[in-house]
């Protein structure tokens, strides 16, 4: 009897193993290190734009991009499995930020205190955060699973989750030759979809390459926008920040444009420890910025409006506040419809293209 059941036990198990097959990473055969064969895929950059430096040690691959796309979406990276990078960062709609929100809500419905940032041309920044805590993309992508405030859940725990699914194994090894997923290798991956996020079909793209005008008052706020404040003309000084520079619409630095006098968040300072970076916040990109708001890294502003009644009143004094922030006290002094014109401006730098492009939408 006893020799019966523990054969029947022994077949059972037999039966487990060929049956689950050669999936798991301790098996051998499953490493077959000839499925890695990765097809180089190049950047294709719209007109106008710098070449986008790749790092060397994470070159562009359809395969590595395919999996950090799936990644991107991909709910398990998250301590309970409901939230991922797309729930916070949204294409459709919002230009990959969250919602129209404030602030972001984590899986243990707690909240941050900064607004969550656009996604676009990520490829060509160079610090990422709104203080610029992380140097790379890589970086960046290791930080919001461990966070506790966004999907907090430790890489270790969510590196085993792709292990044990049927899909991920195979696709690690095909994009970097590897037989064990690691966190880093996530982060490459994700990397390397994100430098694919290209936007450069807006209508002001489709001016620069002469297909379509500009309305009067979009022409003007564009005036307005690349021109310095004078005493004979008036003038948006939108530039020395958020400067067209390949396409960029962002200085890709750090800048106090004199929201406040006294800060609750540092910004800057909190990365480098020095007190002249004091609220110094990066200086976002505009393109699509009809699409994310609220606006600044607090959210504080909810329309565009609101956005240029700001500079419009020249901001607040303090000891970092930017030289280029240069009519402290008196302000822009635009017109009404000068207004109009910068926000109908910022207006043509919405991207449908970009937001809607299948490309970036959740694989599944
Ligand atoms: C809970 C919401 C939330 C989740 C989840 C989330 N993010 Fe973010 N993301 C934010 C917020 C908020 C910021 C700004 C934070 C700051 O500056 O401190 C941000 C900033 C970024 C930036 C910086 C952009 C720039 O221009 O500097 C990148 C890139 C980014 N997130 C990618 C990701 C990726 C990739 C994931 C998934 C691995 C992810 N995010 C998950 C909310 C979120
Ligand atoms: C001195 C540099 C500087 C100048 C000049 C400047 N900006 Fe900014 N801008 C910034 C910085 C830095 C931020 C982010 C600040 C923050 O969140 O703390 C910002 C934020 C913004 C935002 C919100 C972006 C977002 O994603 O939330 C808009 C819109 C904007 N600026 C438009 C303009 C316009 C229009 C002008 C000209 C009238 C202008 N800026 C002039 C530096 C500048």
């Amino acid at each position: 009897m006893h020799r019966i059941i523990s054969s029947l036990i022994a077949g059972i198990a037999l039966a487990i193993l060929l049956f689950s097959g050669c999936k798991k990473d301790d098996c051998p055969s499953d490493c077959d290190l000839s499925l890695y064969n990765p097809t180089p895929y190049n950047i294709v950059r719209p007109q106008g734009f710098a070449e986008m430096v790749i790092p060397s040690d994470n070159p562009m691959t359809v395969e590595g991009i395919a999996l950090g796309r799936k990644l991107f979406y991909e709910k398990r990276l998250s301590g309970n499995n409901t939230m991922s990078c797309a729930t916070c960062h949204v294409q459709a709609q919002f230009s990959f930020t969250d919602k129209g929100t404030k602030f972001s809500t984590g899986i243990d419905g707690i909240q941050g205190n900064r607004n969550a940032m656009a996604l676009i041309n990520l490829g060509w920044g160079h610090k990422f955060f709104w203080d610029g805590r992380a140097a790379t993309l890589e970086m960046q992508a290791l930080g919001p699973v461990p966070n506790p405030i966004e999907l907090h859940e430790s890489w270790t725990n969510a590196v085993a989750k792709l292990k044990a699914d049927t899909a991920y194994p195979r696709l690690f090894l095909q994009a970097f030759g590897i037989c064990e997923i690691d966190s880093l290798h996530a982060a490459m991956a994700i990397a390397q979809f994100e430098r694919t996020m290209i936007s450069g079909n807006s209508k002001f793209d489709k001016f620069t390459r002469g297909e379509v005008a500009l309305t009067p008052s979009e022409q003007n706020g564009f005036s307005l926008f690349n021109r310095d404040k004078t005493d004979l003309l008036s003038g948006g000084d939108c530039f020395h920040c958020h400067g067209g520079q390949g396409g960029l619409f962002t200085s890709n630095n750090f800048h106090n444009n004199g929201l406040d006098s006294l800060f609750t968040d540092l910004g800057l300072e909190v990365v480098t420890g020095d007190i002249n970076d004091r609220g110094k916040f990066k200086s976002p990109t505009l393109r699509n910025i009809e699409l994310t708001a609220p606006y600044m890294h607090d959210g504080r502003f909810a329309t565009l409006e609101d956005v240029i009644e700001h500079y419009n009143a020249g901001g607040k004094p303090s000891a970092t506040i930017d030289p280029n922030m240069k009519n402290l006290g008196v302000g822009l002094e635009l017109s009404a419809s000068e207004k109009t014109d910068l926000v109908n401006f910022l207006k043509t730098l919405t991207d449908m293209d970009y937001v809607n492009n299948q490309e970036f939408a959740d694989p599944e």
